[in-house]
């Protein structure tokens, strides 16, 4: 177990990178692995929630090399060329694999079985399991499917038309998979603009999936998928702990390059900016078929806002983050409509509330979100990460600017998404200490 001891009062200025996005790594592996051809990887982001959808693609027969941390060559095996696996298929902590694999293994000519961390079984699989059943799915789970460990019998789908009920997704991705091994058309509507990865990823592989607005159709290829050749830029979700704390510690200026700014995920961004927060953007480029660009921010005097409907998807992840920079923006900052929050990792209004509170900021919960009180001068002392890699960074960001030392214990955490958040803030100049063994993240 590790914990970090942070100081406040060093500025943090200079240059710096965030590894690779975690939703772009996870699915580079998955759609390789269904390729013809050897793909390869760079920039992959080498953290507990990609390294589980290596070792389950694995389980299923597929060679991952790994020639470096970051740079994978993955042998694709087809379509239909997974094999059998022999045992569970361990998705460790991550709610990406679990239901991503779920809509590619459901249409296979084999049994398969996906487990997890007591984390990862308490989080709800019905939204995907209800929707694959209606396909033809032989699915059972715990309570009627609703909860892992998830069995797949071999099954025969056929193309559905759905509406998500959430904008999800992994809801949305796990379907469009499924719907490459059915029979007919798979028609997706998404109440919002959930993040399109696997929309660009596979059609750029030459898979037929088409989006019109908020309507995605998939179909089985009529041809082989081509392997992929992608960098994965950098993750924006990892990038938000240090736009806000860039914004929040006094005299600070960042540039963070190589940033991905898809506009499905950039809503932390917008909304940083409409609390006043100095952030530009510069060298924008296109690379692997997703939009990039250095992203500099600078100390701002922030103020309060309200944020909900469609934005809310577009920077789910980023919320308690969010909190932080709201606990020091003047005035009520408000976030409704993000009761997907209640379902991540931890229960994120409960859990992002319980922990700021212990510093001192004023912040309610409410049904589908939460109401920031600010500005607040923040209090060090003894906090916990829950299990929950962005609650760690954000109480690390909050610590960056509270009136003494702050512990974050279970900060092991971290490397699910952001290995080498750590040492990228001390390389910024923060003042942060890390005891403990930084080992693989321990889950209870
Ligand atoms: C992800 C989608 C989001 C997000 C998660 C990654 C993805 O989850 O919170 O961290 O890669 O598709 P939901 O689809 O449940 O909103």
């Amino acid at each position: 177990m590790t914990h970090l001891v942070i100081q406040s009062g060093k500025r943090l200025t200079g240059l710096c990178r965030v590894p690779g996005d975690k939703s772009i790594s996870h699915r580079a592996v998955m759609f390789a692995a269904i390729a013809d051809g050897v793909s390869i990887v760079r920039n992959f982001l080498d953290g507990g929630d990609c390294r589980a959808t290596i070792g389950v693609m694995r389980g299923l027969g597929v060679q991952v090399e790994e020639r470096s941390p970051t740079e994978l060559a993955i042998h694709g095996r087809g379509l239909d060329g997974l094999q059998e696996p022999t045992d569970f298929l361990n998705c460790v902590n991550s709610g990406t694999t679990i239901r991503l694999m779920s809509g590619l293994l459901a249409g296979q000519r084999f049994t398969s079985f996906l487990t997890g961390t007591p984390q990862i079984r308490r989080r709800p699989m019905g939204r995907i399991v209800k929707p694959l059943r209606q396909m033809g799915a032989v699915i059972v789970g715990r309570q009627d499917g609703n909860y892992a460990p998830l069995g797949l019998g071999a099954s025969t789908l056929r193309g559905l038309e759905y509406t998500l009920p959430v904008a999800s997704a992994q809801v949305k991705s796990c379907l469009l998979l499924a719907g490459m091994y059915a029979h007919g058309l798979t028609v997706i509507r998404q109440p919002g603009p959930a993040r399109d990865h696997t929309e660009r990823m596979l059609a750029a592989m030459g898979a037929p999936i088409a989006v019109y607005g908020d309507t995605i159709h998939s179909e089985r290829p009529s041809a082989p998928l081509a392997p992929l050749h992608i960098d994965v830029p950098g993750d924006i979700s990892s990038a938000a702990f240090l736009l806000v704390a860039g914004a929040v510690v006094p005299d600070s200026r960042i540039t963070i390059a190589g940033v991905g700014v898809n506009p499905t995920r950039t809503g932390i961004i917008t909304a940083l900016q409409e609390m006043g927060a100095a952030i530009t953007f510069s060298n924008q480029r296109i690379q692997s078929g997703e939009p990039v660009a250095d992203l500099t921010v600078a100390t701002s005097d922030l103020h309060g806002a309200t944020f909900g409907g469609e934005q809310i998807v577009t920077m789910i992840d980023e919320l308690p983050v969010l909190a932080v920079a709201a606990t020091q923006a003047k005035g009520r900052t408000v976030i409704r409509d993000a009761g997907e929050l209640r379902v991540k990792e931890t229960d994120r209004i409960a859990s992002t509330v319980t922990e700021l509170r212990k510093m001192g900021a004023r912040i309610e919960p409410t049904d589908d979100g939460f109401i920031v009180e600010g500005p607040t001068r923040l209090m060090g002392g003894p906090v916990e990460s829950q299990g929950d890699h962005r609650l760690a960074m954000a109480t690390t960001v909050a610590a960056l600017i509270a009136h003494g030392p702050t512990t974050v214990y279970g900060a092991e955490v971290t490397a699910d998404s952001f290995p080498g958040f750590e040492s990228t803030l001390q390389a910024l100049g923060a003042s942060l200490e890390i005891h403990g063994t930084p080992a693989e993240s321990i889950h209870a």
